[in-house]
């Protein structure tokens, strides 16, 4: 394992903010990962992760040490029971769509609608990834993690988790405490598509579920996504930049009575989500530029820097949409990425 001093992070986020580490390594093993881990409880350092870098606003530079986690292995594990259940563990360095092709290949269902997700494995569960109408927490079983304080192995179990909407116990009363080193979910060898998300039941219109297999579905999710969603490589951006607010019936209610267009989707509990891109878009900031960055021209809710800005002007860019939809709407708006580094 190979410490190196005030390393650029610019190549190592989506959004290609620059921002410096002051101490970085990419690590290949667990061993490694305990190893840098230690280094940095010997040192003094505060430890940052860094997975695929693709859910992170570089706000500056990094005190500390910053870790990459590179591990690899995929391993299957059938149930011994009837269930037609298996169980995946997947190394938290494997990137998530190719794992989920991997899993696909191997006639093992169920992570179909989560395809072409970016980033890894190991920052999968922090926020709960979700796409299609299927969140990571449906099939998620069980997690390991090592406390960064003492360099122990935790397990976590789904409910240890606390699994929410774009959320868990790590973005929440264990943020910043531990490293995920792999994940297990629970898939079956039985096909059960579930294509109700109305962008992808537009998208197979004229299919039934029953005619379909989950191959298929992945592919219409990854076309979705190709065509909305645009190309970190071309146009630098880390997805959604807001997490769509959920409100009350009788908010959202008040609400769709002044604007009738409004979009909302109940949940199983009574609320109703609705897309921040829909009030983004209504406000006329679509497609909107200045100092580097700006809102896409395809989706609302996806920020992108589009000049080499640096990440106080993306936040600058975010805070001047929250403020202008709380005005319009009243509504507060959340940032949906992780928020790391200060500014020099
Ligand atoms: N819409 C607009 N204008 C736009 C884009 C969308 O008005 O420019 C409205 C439309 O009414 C559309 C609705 O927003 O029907 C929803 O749009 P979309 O289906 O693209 O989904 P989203 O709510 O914007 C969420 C997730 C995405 C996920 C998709 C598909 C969040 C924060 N985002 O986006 O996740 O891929 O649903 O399930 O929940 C991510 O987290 O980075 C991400 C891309």
């Amino acid at each position: 394992m190979n410490i190196k001093a005030n390393v650029s992070l610019l190549a190592l986020n989506t959004l290609a903010l620059p921002g410096r580490a002051e101490f970085f390594c990419r690590v290949s093993t667990n061993d490694e990962l305990a190893e840098g881990l230690s280094y940095a409880r010997a040192e003094q350092l505060p430890v940052t992760i860094l997975g695929g870098g693709s859910n992170v606003v570089l706000a500056g530079d990094i005190a500390g040490l910053v870790v990459q986690i590179a591990t690899c292995g995929i391993e299957r594990r059938q149930q011994n029971d009837d269930s037609q259940r298996i169980h995946w563990t997947a190394a938290a360095g494997e990137n998530w769509h190719q794992f989920v092709q991997h899993t696909l290949a191997e006639k093992s269902y169920g992570l179909e609608n989560l395809s072409l997700i970016p980033g890894l494995v190991g920052a999968a569960p922090i926020q709960n990834i979700g796409a299609y109408g299927l969140e990571l927490s449906d099939r998620f079983v069980s997690l390991v993690a090592l406390e960064i304080a003492t360099g122990n192995a935790v397990n976590f179990s789904k409910s240890d988790c606390k699994f929410g909407y774009r959320d868990s116990v790590f973005k929440q009363g264990a943020a910043g405490q531990f490293v995920v080193t792999s994940v297990t979910v629970a898939l079956s060898e039985r096909a059960n598509v579930d294509i109700r998300y109305p962008a992808l039941a537009a998208a197979l219109a004229g299919e039934s579920p029953e005619a379909l297999n989950p191959q298929q579905v992945s592919a219409a999710v990854c076309r979705i996504r190709q065509q909305k969603l645009p190309d970190p490589a071309v146009q630098p951006n880390a997805g959604s930049f807001f997490k769509n607010p959920v409100l009350s019936n009788e908010q959202w209610q008040q609400l769709q009575a002044e604007y009738p267009q409004l979009p909302g989707y109940p949940q199983p509990d009574g609320t109703i989500k609705l897309p921040a891109a829909w009030l983004i878009d209504q406000a006329g900031w679509k497609g909107a530029e200045g100092q580097g960055c700006g809102v896409h021209r395809e989706h609302a809710l996806v920020l992108i820097n589009s000049g080499a800005c640096s990440g106080q002007q993306l936040l600058q860019l975010a805070g001047d949409i929250v403020v202008d939809i709380e005005q319009r709407f009243g509504i507060l708006l959340v940032i949906e990425p992780q928020v790391f580094g200060s500014p020099v």
